[in-house]
């Protein structure tokens, strides 16, 4: 099996050198290193093929039996079982899994429901938020009106009453849950009662949480968010992709609104592949595995406190964790270059009311969805806290053992070894 995914540098290498080698040392550096990016995992091999298949050959814009092109008889089969199935893990009403990213599906639901200037209430991308719920960078903030909620400055996490009350007084057209670096469980009964009482639709971003939310590891959105948008390939596992999922009220809405409406022509061996890890996330295996990524986020963030590492909101609910390094004397980006120095892969992230750029940051976020598919358990969680305290309190003295002991982890778990998806 691992040989399959070896070949394809292999392979290509005899059409493209370039090209070919670089796929081959990708596949090496994932081997060589601790993958801790909390958006990062590792697909099973069934959805790697699918990505690669002829399906990448046809053009099928529309929607099965209503498509502008011919010869659609074999992908309207796969867009239809990829939708039921992504109904059925998350209990929605509809699905539309057209979404090329995470960030196309939010930009078609703000498509579906707003004209440019209304008024969306959105987490600030400091407390955890994302790029696409209004930053000004992002065509969200440059379209829309949007404001932000941010997290309480002690306990760093949401204030329910304060949002409530900033809803309230801006009566916003949206509401936008979810985040990219919030280590805590999302109260969604609660932002529908705050939407309600404002007369706002609520959208939740599940993207981070999505694989812990069909494993029943985090409360669902439903009944309570009328969108809900996610990509596919953090905790769920699957391809590099997005996905809405919707009340049946809003079904035509939200198709119209991905295409004509900011998409062209479905990627139908994508849609293949989010299929097929739709179908891998009712596995037994897949509830194991979302068990361990919460098991592993919790030990890992219980030992780096012990350590006397400060963490954002005190820990974690989820499978993520976010480094408070103010009193650390290593800014994110210094400890994210000693750690990729070392084989160990994460990423800077701001903290709430950072007062350093977003090239610097006083935080680094660390994640345990690729580590887990990979076979790490308890000892190597604590493995790892120990790399990240030697490499805060003396890289230069530390970094050789480190390496070290990296490099004997990674080939103890190599890539794809323990994986029984085929
Ligand atoms: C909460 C959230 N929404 C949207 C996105 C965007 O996803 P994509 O990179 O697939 O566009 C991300 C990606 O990190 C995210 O964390």
């Amino acid at each position: 099996m691992h040989q399959f995914s070896k070949n394809i540098g292999s392979f290509v290498f005899q059409f493209d050198e370039e090209i070919g080698k670089n796929i081959s040392c990708e596949l090496a550096r994932q081997e060589n290193n601790l993958e801790l990016i909390a958006s990062e995992n590792l697909t099973s091999l069934a959805v790697m093929a699918a990505m690669g298949s002829v399906l990448t050959n046809k053009y099928a814009e529309g929607y099965p039996k209503k498509r502008y092109y011919g010869g659609c008889e074999f992908v309207d089969n796969i867009e239809n079982i990829a939708t039921q199935r992504a109904c059925k893990i998350f209990c929605a009403e509809h699905a539309n899994v057209q979404p090329h990213s995470g960030a196309s599906a939010n930009f078609a639901v703000y498509f579906a429901i707003l004209k440019p200037g209304d008024k969306v209430l959105g987490m600030n991308l400091s407390s955890g938020g994302h790029l696409t719920h209004g930053s000004f960078v992002n065509v969200s903030g440059r379209y829309f009106n949007f404001h932000h909620y941010d997290v309480d400055p002690i306990t760093h996490q949401i204030d329910y009453e304060l949002l409530y009350e900033k809803a309230l007084k801006i009566k916003p057209k949206l509401i936008v849950c979810g985040a990219s670096a919030y280590p805590r469980t999302i109260n969604f009964k609660k932002f529908k009662e705050i939407a309600s009482a404002c007369g706002a639709y609520l959208m939740a971003d599940i993207a981070h949480i999505a694989g812990l939310i069909v494993a029943r590891l985090h409360p669902n959105p439903f009944p309570f968010a009328d969108f809900v948008t996610t990509t596919t390939h953090k905790t769920l596992r699957g391809p590099r992709s997005g996905l809405i999922l919707c009340k049946k009220k809003f079904a035509k809405l939200i198709d119209s609104a991905v295409f004509p409406g900011t998409q062209g022509g479905p990627l139908m061996h994508v849609v293949a592949a989010k299929a097929i890890c739709f179908k891998e996330a009712q596995t037994e295996e897949f509830k194991k595995y979302s068990k361990r990524v919460v098991e592993n986020a919790l030990t890992l963030s219980n030992q780096l406190l012990r350590k006397g590492i400060n963490l954002i909101s005190g820990g974690t609910d989820n499978h993520l964790i976010l480094l408070d390094l103010r009193n650390t004397g290593v800014t994110g980006k210094e400890l994210q270059n000693f750690l990729e120095s070392v084989n160990i892969t994460t990423n800077k992230n701001t903290i709430p009311g950072e007062k350093l750029s977003p090239f610097i940051t006083s935080g680094l976020r660390i994640g345990t969805p690729f580590v887990t598919t990979r076979g790490f358990g308890f000892r190597e969680m604590e493995e790892i806290s120990e790399f990240i305290f030697m490499a805060i309190k003396d890289f230069d003295k530390n970094k050789n053992w480190i390496k070290k002991e990296v490099c004997k982890i990674c080939k103890k778990y190599p890539l794809y070894k323990i994986k029984t998806m085929n």
